[in-house]
């Protein structure tokens, strides 16, 4: 398959205010792309923006992505910027850190409608134009806990899950259609994910992990998902050893369970003192 180019390409960007999602608008400014960047903080999309040079081709587009009744009116606010839109990276995402048992359920369904409905309800505004346009783009930004479940993460993980199963439907759906769907896992990136997670009651977690300061770093991630966008993958791993799991709980699944049951970090951190394969040679 012939590698695609951005330049000149409009994509738009969730959770573009921090993170993976910050590094992506700075790697895909750089091929040439015109940006549209969402997140829920105007002050911080606008830092970005002026990373990014300030010009005409970067506009920014704050949204809640849990008020699903203001998302069409954001992809018709979108599609005005330039005219369409050639790749959406829906990459925006809140994390759990509690007991699934003692969650509140407004946590649960907050989060499932900040990385599932949300992301669903712009794809399905944003369809039709791209149908009428004879193609588009999606970038899906997953996680592990899409592949499988683990302790303290359960409404994410369901999120993560979530959307592989709509946007493998999807693919099937739209295959003859020129529409290009990327699914991309990370496995531990340095951002603050960790501290922007929710607890039982909404409130953030507030800290980093461990896991997280010693992950791969977002630019090099940002870098790596382009290149997987730009050769038109259907999924990619990117991350360090972690991302091997993903393959250890497909083909052993009782005793990779029994592993991560009780303190998955802790653990993962064993398996990679045990193996020593090089870091980050997984796209
Ligand atoms: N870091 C990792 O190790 C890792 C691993 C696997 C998967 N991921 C995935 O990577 C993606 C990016 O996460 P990150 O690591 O870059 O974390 P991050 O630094 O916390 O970034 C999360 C982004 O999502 C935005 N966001 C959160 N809630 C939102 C909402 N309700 N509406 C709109 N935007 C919202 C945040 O912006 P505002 O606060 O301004 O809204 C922020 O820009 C997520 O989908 C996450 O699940 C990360």
């Amino acid at each position: 398959m012939a590698k695609q180019s951005f330049a000149g390409k409009v994509v738009w960007i969730t959770g573009a205010s921090s993170g993976i999602g910050k590094s992506l608008a700075l790697v895909f400014h750089r091929t040439g792309a015109k940006l549209i960047l969402s997140a829920r903080r105007t002050d911080a999309l606008e830092e970005v923006q002026r990373e990014c040079g300030a010009g005409p081709d970067v506009h920014i587009l704050p949204l809640d992505l849990a008020n699903l009744d203001e998302l069409s009116g954001r992809v018709e606010t979108a599609l005005g910027f330039f005219g369409h839109v050639d790749c959406m990276v829906h990459n925006a995402g809140v994390a759990l850190r509690d007991t699934a048992i003692h969650t509140d359920l407004e946590v649960d369904q907050r989060i499932m409608a900040t990385n599932y409905f949300g992301p669903v309800a712009i794809t399905k505004a944003l369809l039709p134009s791209m149908l009428a346009r004879g193609g588009g783009q999606f970038v899906v930004v997953g996680s592990l806990s899409g592949k499988y479940g683990g302790p303290l993460l359960s409404s994410y993980a369901a999120s993560k899950h979530a959307l592989h199963g709509f946007f493998e439907s999807l693919r099937a759906e739209v295959h003859s259609d020129n529409i290009g769907i990327t699914f991309v896992i990370p496995g531990f990136i340095r951002t603050p994910i960790a501290t922007h997670a929710l607890t039982r009651n909404g409130a953030a977690f507030g800290r980093t992990l461990d896991v997280h300061e010693r992950g791969m770093d977002p630019d090099e991630c940002a870098e790596r998902i382009l290149r997987a966008v730009e050769r038109g993958k259907r999924e990619a791993l990117v991350g360090g050893l972690e991302v091997y799991t993903v393959h250890m709980h497909r083909f052993f699944p009782a005793t990779f369970e029994a592993l991560i049951r009780n303190h998955p970090v802790k653990r993962l951190n064993r398996l990679k003192r045990l193996f020593s394969f090089r870091k980050g040679e997984s796209v």
